[in-house]
């Protein structure tokens, strides 16, 4: 199974499903990075790690389908089986969506359905609620709605800020990304009728 992951930041989703790959054998090899930006720090690591680390600039077209297509055309030239969005920032057009129907992930720094979009931390915190988490799911052009695969969740405590919210939910993130898309390559995700399930890997 072959793997492209797109970030446009930090990476450490992308640091930590290229190390779970490596320790836990997968079936899979992480075949390119992609970032839209070039100042990415993640792109380092993944050259450190002998991973083609690509830039493709969102400013260098004028347009979200021009953006797309070409971002399409630099993935598509390492035929990947799944593309995982790490802290990839760009709203993706319906096209580019529809062309990985169901081999395309992202992970939402929430419990969704809830708090969607942007400062997902400060949502939570703003709107009080004593658990939050993070979402791996399907990605579909309706943005941040796509099929649950799985879920984390933690407290929120009394004197969180959003920056103690977002490290504790970086921590599960760092957790499930690897695990949903270890379950990927080994054919054990499954998405029936709009709903995803995971077959765990001990039964
Ligand atoms: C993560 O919280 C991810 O859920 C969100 O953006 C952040 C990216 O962090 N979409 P990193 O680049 O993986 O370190």
């Amino acid at each position: 199974r072959r793997i492209v992951i797109l970030i446009s930041g930090r990476g450490s989703n992308m640091e930590a499903i290229i190390r779970a790959a490596q320790d836990e054998k997968w079936p899979a090899k992480i075949v390119a990075v992609v970032s839209n930006r070039a100042d990415a720090s993640g792109l380092q690591y993944a050259a450190e790690h002998g991973i083609p680390a690509i830039v493709v600039p969102h400013k260098d077209y004028a347009t979200r389908e021009a953006f797309d297509a070409a971002l399409q055309s630099r993935i598509d030239e390492f035929s990947p089986d799944l593309v995982v969005l790490a802290g990839f920032m760009r709203v993706l057009t319906s096209r580019f969506v529809a062309h990985y129907a169901g081999r395309m992930l992202n992970i939402h720094p929430s419990l969704l359905p809830s708090f969607v979009g942007l400062a997902t931390h400060r949502q939570a915190l703003a709107a009080g609620v004593t658990i939050h988490g993070a979402t791996v799911h399907f990605v579909t052009a309706d943005l941040d709605h796509g099929p649950i695969v799985a879920q984390a969740t933690v407290p929120v405590l009394p004197d969180d800020t959003e920056t103690t919210l977002a490290a504790r939910v970086l921590e599960q993130e760092h957790i499930i990304y690897p695990r949903v898309i270890r379950a990927f390559v080994e054919g054990r995700v499954a998405l029936t009728d709009g709903i995803a399930h995971m077959v765990p890997d001990n039964i």
